[in-house]
């Protein structure tokens, strides 16, 4: 076959072009070399293959070039694709012929080597970190999760209606504002949560979701905080908490069936074992508050009635379970102000949290919304919020107000579940936390 009817494939297509003369555009990952052989393993994100290079079949000057390629000097190699069942991805290419787009000085060497890094100086290279292996693994997760759960929501008669990042009032609670200088003297804040505007939007539209970035000027340096993170919201006319609640498992029981029908390759390479996320299955455990913090005390927490659930106390509640839990009815006092009362108990909240499994903590929170105007303006006096920036939120009350309810799942959370990882800063390309802001 002549050069120019070389089809230029995307390693993930090899299967499709098994025997053929094919192109691939990558970067060198790797090189084994053995005097008149080497084996350069490219990369092209899609996948990464070993290819064959053979002294006696190549120019001179093209094997020593490959010979001394250095890691991720980018280049375009041909060649044949044959099976190999003992390769990664089953298939190897004998290489024809090659050219090096760009070959990375000795002088200055690609920093992130096969050995062993700490987290710091690969977070400081997380623009090239992102080339890796695992972490290609995870990012093509977190894309199959989004994928899944625009899915899901498009499939249900739900409309995408997608809400501010500048907004002139807080949902979550005013301590955790990012504050932005709009114009001259106005103030206005990153946006902790689409779901007020998506109340607005559940009214005109019946079911809606938004989906986004979304900011919390949380101090927290955990595992499971970010400062910028991605949450999808549904939010649906006529529901009440139980609507909330099947939706959710819904979603959830939708996603993780995704990921295990198509991202299996990635979750291997992520060693994750799947038979925790199989065992995932509807319905899920279902508890009150009450019934938490009775189960939390038993097993040795010191949470008492009122106070919110810890990270510890998240892990507790599930480390029995092989299905997720999905805790209803808290205290209204730990929820933020647009949460209906409990019918005949004010001081419990309408509200939900779905606790993952496997110590992943809080994924879903969400529930009901008050519907009544009067109630909802008494809350906002007593959260100390300024009403006339609720003015537009207390109009929906006024025309038209049905009861109404969603929940807000974070994805980045989820990804940390699916792929098994330690700490969710791994989960999107360029996390943003409470000391970094770089790269
Ligand atoms: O429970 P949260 O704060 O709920 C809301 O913001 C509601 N307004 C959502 C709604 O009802 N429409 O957050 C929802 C989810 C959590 O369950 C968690 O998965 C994720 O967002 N989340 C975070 N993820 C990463 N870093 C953080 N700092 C997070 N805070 C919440």
């Amino acid at each position: 076959m002549s050069e120019e009817t070389v089809r230029r494939i995307s390693i993930a297509d090899a299967a499709r072009h098994e025997g053929q003369s094919v192109e691939i555009a990558g970067w060198l990952y790797n090189l084994r070399r053995s005097g008149k052989i080497c084996f350069p393993q490219v990369r092209d994100g899609s996948g990464i293959i070993q290819c064959v290079a053979v002294k006696s079949a190549l120019p001179e000057e093209l094997f020593e070039s490959l010979k001394n390629l250095t890691q991720e000097s980018s280049l375009i190699i041909r060649g044949k694709l044959r099976a190999e069942p003992r390769a990664q991805g089953g298939f190897e290419l004998d290489v024809d012929s090659a050219e090096i787009v760009q070959r990375v000085s000795e002088d200055d060497p690609y920093p992130i080597t096969p050995k062993d890094h700490g987290i710091d100086f690969l977070m400081d290279r997380r623009h090239l970190w992102l080339r890796s292996r695992r972490q290609n693994a995870v990012i093509h997760v977190r894309h199959e999760v989004i994928k899944a759960i625009r899915d899901y929501f498009d499939s249900n008669g739900y409309v995408l209606v997608d809400t501010p990042i500048f907004t002139p009032a807080a949902c979550e609670g005013t301590s955790t504002l990012f504050e932005v200088d709009y114009f001259e003297d106005e103030k206005v804040y990153l946006t902790q949560s689409g779901q007020l505007y998506g109340e607005a939007t559940a009214m005109a539209f019946g079911k809606t979701y938004n989906f986004g970035p979304v900011f919390r000027a949380e101090k927290s340096k955990t595992r499971r905080h970010l400062t910028e993170f991605w949450m999808v919201e549904p939010e649906l006319a006529y529901a009440d908490l139980e609507d909330i609640k099947r939706v959710g498992e819904e979603l959830v029981m939708w996603v993780i069936g995704r990921v295990l029908d198509k991202r299996r390759e990635e979750l291997k390479i992520l060693e994750r074992d799947t038979s925790k996320l199989e065992t995932v299955q509807a319905p899920f455990h279902r508890m009150t508050y009450d019934d938490a913090v009775a189960k939390l005390q038993a097993k040795g927490s010191e949470i008492q009635w009122g106070m919110d659930l810890g990270n510890t106390d998240e892990t507790l509640i599930t480390e029995d379970l092989g299905r997720p839990v999905m805790i209803d009815r808290y205290p209204s006092s730990v929820k933020a102000f647009y949460f209906q009362p409990a019918p005949n108990r004010p001081e419990v909240a309408m509200g939900v949290d779905f606790i993952a499994t496997e110590g992943y903590g809080e994924i879903i929170g969400g529930g009901q919304r008050i519907h009544d105007y009067d109630l909802l303006m008494r809350r906002i006096q007593e959260h100390n919020l300024p009403p006339e920036a609720f003015n537009w939120y207390l109009d929906l009350r006024k025309y038209g107000s049905v009861p109404h309810g969603g929940f807000g799942m974070g994805v980045e959370r989820f990804v940390a579940w699916m792929c098994g990882l330690e700490h969710i800063r791994e989960t999107i390309a360029f996390p943003r936390m409470l000391y970094r802001t770089t790269p």
